[in-house]
């Protein structure tokens, strides 16, 4: 049976477990900075989705060391990784589908770092974040911005080749963001770092290219020298009401 692009998803962030911590220093730099942005809390109950290998599961456990924590991410392998890196009495690990799941309990902060633009429905996924909120819980996220990956997009653009990344536009509660230049050898560097963290599945219903499309792409984009490629980083928080 084909597989659904959210399967795709998970298998492919599974399938490069192994290799994530290697290529994501962006996915570590954005979660050190949203942690600054957290509040301080009180015995509270932080629900963290979509924990990967733990880049922002370590600020937690730091900021918020004695508090329940529910450390989750829909891959096993990558919710694996992490809960070998931390316990602590108050933590559990479990796996949850943060777009379409529910703990049967409520919190006082959620998180999702880099994680929301892997839901199917964005909204659908916040609506139901929201709803394991307590009546004055927030959620804490970030995610990339519609200049995300911009020198790859516009080459594509140039060439009339449709991009298969995801249409990243979305505004509610962002309160900052970033660019952060990511300098990279080639087109060639660029993709793979993408494919090894497990980040190249194609939006949905997204025809890849063909290999003779993708050498073109890849020589218009080497032929720019563009030396970097620019992650638009947004921040954002939402309160339940
Ligand atoms: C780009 S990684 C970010 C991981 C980590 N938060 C970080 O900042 O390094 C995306 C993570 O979200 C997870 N993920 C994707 N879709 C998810 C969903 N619907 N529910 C929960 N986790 C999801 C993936 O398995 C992966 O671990």
């Amino acid at each position: 049976m084909a597989l659904s692009w959210k399967d795709k998803v998970m298998r492919n962030f599974d399938t490069q477990a192994h290799l994530y911590d290697q290529y994501g220093d962006v996915q570590a730099h954005v979660a050190d900075s949203l942690a600054c942005d957290l509040p301080c809390l009180k015995n509270a109950a932080i629900l963290e989705t979509g924990c990967g290998t733990g880049f922002l599961t370590a600020q937690l456990a730091r900021k918020y060391a004695g508090h329940q924590l529910h450390i989750t991410d829909v891959s096993p392998r990558m919710l694996e990784q992490t809960k070998s890196r931390f316990s602590g009495m108050s933590t559990r690990f479990f796996i949850l589908d943060a777009e379409k799941e529910q703990t049967g309990e409520t919190y006082d902060l959620i998180t999702a770092s880099m994680v929301c633009q892997w839901f199917e429905d964005l909204e659908e996924g916040l609506d139901n974040l929201k709803s394991m909120l307590k009546p004055d819980g927030t959620f804490y996220f970030s995610l990339p911005g519609p200049d995300c990956f911009k020198e790859w997009r516009s080459t594509l653009d140039q060439l009339g080749l449709p991009s298969g990344m995801p249409n990243f536009s979305y505004s509610e509660g962002i309160y900052r963001e970033e660019k952060i230049k990511k300098s990279c050898r080639d087109s060639w560097a660029f993709l793979s770092s993408l494919k090894n963290m497990g980040a190249s599945c194609g939006r949905e219903n997204y025809a890849p290219l063909t290999l003779p499309q993708i050498k073109k792409a890849c020589a218009a984009f080497d032929s720019q020298n563009f030396e970097h490629v620019t992650w638009h980083i947004l921040y954002g928080c939402i309160t339940k009401a």
